[in-house]
């Protein structure tokens, strides 16, 4: 039940239990390591960045993806390219390091995650101006771990409020994957649904398998599998199937970006699982931390929606064709869930009405 502008905001008093996931992103051994998601589930593998423009592919090629993940994994590009930037004129460095920026923001438009971590590298660096370049060069890395670390926190917090959503016996539907893959570890929605089995909760999961990245298929049900949370997997066209049937009681989706009127852009196919729930009366639930929060962004009408390569809706994997060679394809990305049909944005400070986030987050 909605109380005021927050629905709730009481932080229970219980141990969380860490996912056992293998870290998403993580600075090691002076190179930026990603566990290769384009890869699972049927391998698990890893790739070090040695530099800005290997992170830079491996953003644009969903090697990691996921709005919080893409940001620490920006911020944590941004610190690996000024490691090789030659000189000790600050004024040089900056505009090397700004040059750098720009190649890591171009990469993909939608997960506001990515301005917000590249403009928060970019004000440690101005703040940073009377040092050495040599001494800047390490601060940098430190405030990429730090940006990392504090996103594992705000998924934690976000899970807390979360999990007093969900009672036990609860069927969750979630969309997509905003899991400890998606951030920098634990996850939103996947976080809210970590703390409620945490709790000890009988819960179950549907997950979309989330066309056509099949984020659903490939990486949630594998995530919650080595957490051993019940999880069953289904097409994106059988959840109202569910809906009607009884199946699920509630919805929780991340975000890529929310709008100042609480606009949600998140996975093609969420606004459409949004309008089931409301059809069926289900509460649907979005999860993000204040990084997702575009305050400067009036609408979700204003948000820029990325179109991705034809070949994933025609091919699977890129190769085997499932469709006629040259039918016309249109292939966005994400889309825009209007605040009417969202019933509460779950973030680190608590649960809040959509048309409420603003005032709580300016
Ligand atoms: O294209 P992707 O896989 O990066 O899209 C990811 C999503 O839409 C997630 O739901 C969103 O980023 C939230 S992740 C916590």
């Amino acid at each position: 039940m909605i109380v005021d502008a927050v629905i709730a905001c009481t932080v229970p008093q219980f141990p969380l239990q860490d996912s056992s996931m293998v870290p998403t992103v993580e600075w090691k051994d002076g190179a930026v390591r990603l566990l290769d998601q384009s890869q699972l589930p049927g391998k698990v593998v890893f790739l070090d960045c040695r530099d800005y423009l290997t992170v830079a592919r491996a953003i644009k090629e969903l090697v990691v993806r996921g709005a919080p993940a893409i940001g620490v994994t920006a911020a944590m590009g941004v610190a690996i390219g000024s490691q090789s930037i030659k000189t000790t004129s600050y004024d040089d460095f900056v505009n090397a390091v700004h040059d750098i920026c720009d190649c890591l923001v171009a990469t993909r438009p939608t997960a506001v995650n990515l301005c917000w971590a590249i403009e928060r590298m970019k004000r440690r660096l101005s703040a940073l101006r009377e040092l050495p370049v040599a001494d800047i060069k390490r601060l940098l890395v430190e405030e990429s771990q730090r940006i990392l670390d504090e996103d594992i926190a705000l998924c934690k917090a976000i899970g807390q409020h979360g999990a007093t959503l969900i009672a036990s016996g609860h069927t969750v539907l979630t969309h997509c994957n905003a899991g400890a893959l998606a951030t920098a570890g634990y996850g939103t929605a996947l976080g809210v649904i970590r703390a409620a089995w945490a709790q000890g909760k009988a819960i179950q999961v549907i997950a979309d398998e989330t066309r056509p990245v099949l984020q659903g298929a490939r990486l949630t049900a594998w995530e919650l599998m080595q957490d051993k949370i019940p999880v069953t997997l289904i097409t994106d066209n059988m959840a109202g199937t569910l809906m009607r049937q009884g199946k699920i009681q509630l919805c929780i989706v991340g975000a890529d970006r929310i709008a100042a009127n609480g606009d949600v852009a998140n996975k093609i196919g969420t606004y459409s699982v949004a309008v089931l729930a409301k059809a069926h009366g289900l509460p649907f639930y979005v999860a993000a931390p204040y990084s997702t929060i575009d305050l400067k962004t009036p609408t979700g009408a204003d948000i820029p929606i990325e179109e991705r390569n034809p070949l994933e809706v025609t091919t699977l994997h890129g190769s085997h064709a499932i469709a006629p060679a040259g039918v016309a394809v249109y292939n966005p990305a994400f889309d825009v869930t209007p605040a009417a049909l969202i019933t509460g944005i779950i973030t680190e400070r608590g649960v809040f009405r959509p048309q409420d986030l603003a005032a709580h987050f300016a």
